[in-house]
């Protein structure tokens, strides 16, 4: 374990650096989707995580306007209903307390992790790119167009929880830097990315892209396989309260407080939450909702490979012949294409952005 001291007016606080993330399996690096999984590094003790700014904090003016906007597509993303988004979820619902939580895949731990070069294919993922899968594949919609307003809002946003956060770790007074609409888009993982000047002298490029608290926690694989059948005791019992027993979620009005997990309202086969290894470590760390961690790592991976057993929209890169679309993405924990109750999931998936109900 390395440490580096972070010095704020006479306090010294030894911050721990996580090693390298393991490199990511390599199948899953062949995927031209843009749905690379994250590399997950276990949970720290004492961990120290980055804080962002209070959201009243966002200054005045165009670019405190497009944070703004960022902020109110993140948390209701409905807004882009039937334009982008093809479900009933919410950035939100899955990268929690507006983007600010740590460990469930954090908005400020992205967006210094991007460009992400990947060795396989030699292939540059800017951090506008990677929110577009997330669109296609999480929000089963469209990807907004490349420098659309909605993307650079979202990446001002990102920046700004960021930025503003390494600069109150790292001692630095006053307003965020504004950035231009294309570095916004691009990300914060360069060498040039303007940083001040007492960040980069804490934290490489490369320390800067691994943030403590970037996506979500890895924990450790189950002693006895993963099973739906335990795992729909355990949803009845944590999780059906508020998911409901059909795993719809709940509305009022129209609006859904408590998301679905399946069905054709949720995320479809190509998102990351569609993996039981993605699925277990985020529930495992963030759910049931405010309880804090109560689910053995038995029960995360059984409850998780329950959800994630059940029909839900088609896979976007879907051409007609599922055994090609199994074979050539689904190389992972996933049931994609595997009979369950007697029927082949993703056979009758449904469809990609469906007009609102
Ligand atoms: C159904 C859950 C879900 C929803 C909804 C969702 N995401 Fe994600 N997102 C994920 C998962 C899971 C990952 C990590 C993928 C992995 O580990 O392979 C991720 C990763 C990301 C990343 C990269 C994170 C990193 O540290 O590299 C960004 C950026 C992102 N999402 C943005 C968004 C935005 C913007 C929205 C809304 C338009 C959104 N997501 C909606 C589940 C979701
Ligand atoms: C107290 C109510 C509550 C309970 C209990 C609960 N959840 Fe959630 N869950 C939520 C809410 C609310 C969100 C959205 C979080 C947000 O927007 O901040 C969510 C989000 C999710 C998501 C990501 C979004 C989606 O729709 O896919 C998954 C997966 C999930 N929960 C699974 C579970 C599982 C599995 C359990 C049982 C172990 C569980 N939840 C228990 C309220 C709950």
């Amino acid at each position: 374990m390395k440490h580096t001291l972070l010095i704020l007016g006479a306090t010294v606080i030894p911050l721990a650096v996580p090693m390298a993330w393991a490199e990511p399996p390599t199948e899953e690096a062949q995927l031209p989707d843009r749905q690379t999984q994250l590399p997950s590094s276990p949970k720290l003790e004492d961990q120290h995580y980055l804080s962002p700014r209070p959201l009243n904090t966002i200054p005045q003016g165009a670019f405190g306007d497009k944070v703004r906007l960022g902020y109110q597509l993140f948390v209701n993303s409905q807004q882009l209903r039937d334009k982008y988004v093809g479900n009933e979820l919410n950035c939100v619902n899955c990268h929690m307390d507006a983007g600010r939580k740590p460990n469930a895949s954090p908005f400020w731990g992205a967006f210094f992790a991007y460009p992400a070069y990947r060795k396989k294919n030699d292939k540059v993922n800017s951090f506008e790119e990677r929110i577009q899968g997330c669109f296609t594949y999480s929000m089963n919609g469209k990807a907004p167009p490349s420098g659309s307003p909605e993307l650079v809002a979202l990446s001002a946003y990102a920046y700004w929880l960021g930025m503003g956060g390494l600069m109150d770790q790292y001692g630095v007074t006053g307003e965020v830097p504004e950035l231009a609409d294309a570095e916004l888009l691009q990300g914060g993982k360069r060498d040039d990315f303007p940083v001040p000047a007492a960040i980069s002298a804490a934290l490489t490029t490369e320390q800067r892209a691994n943030l403590p608290g970037r996506g979500y926690p890895a924990i450790p694989k189950p002693e006895l396989p993963y099973d739906p059948a335990r795992g729909a005791l355990v949803y009845e019992a944590h999780c059906q309260n508020c998911h409901g027993s059909d795993g719809q979620g709940q509305a009022m009005g129209g609006v859904y407080n408590l998301p679905p997990l399946w069905g054709p309202q949720s995320f479809n086969w190509g998102a990351g939450m569609h993996r039981v290894n993605t699925a277990a470590f985020f529930i495992h760390e963030n759910m049931p909702l405010g309880k804090s961690i109560q689910l053995s790592n038995q029960q995360a991976w059984d409850v998780a490979a329950f959800i994630t057993s059940k029909e839900r929209p088609q896979d976007p890169r879907f051409e007609g012949n599922l055994e090609q679309t199994k074979a050539s993405y689904h190389k992972h924990d996933g049931y994609y294409g595997t009979t369950q109750d007697g029927t082949q999931l993703g056979k009758d998936a449904f469809p990609n952005l469906p007009p609102k109900p």
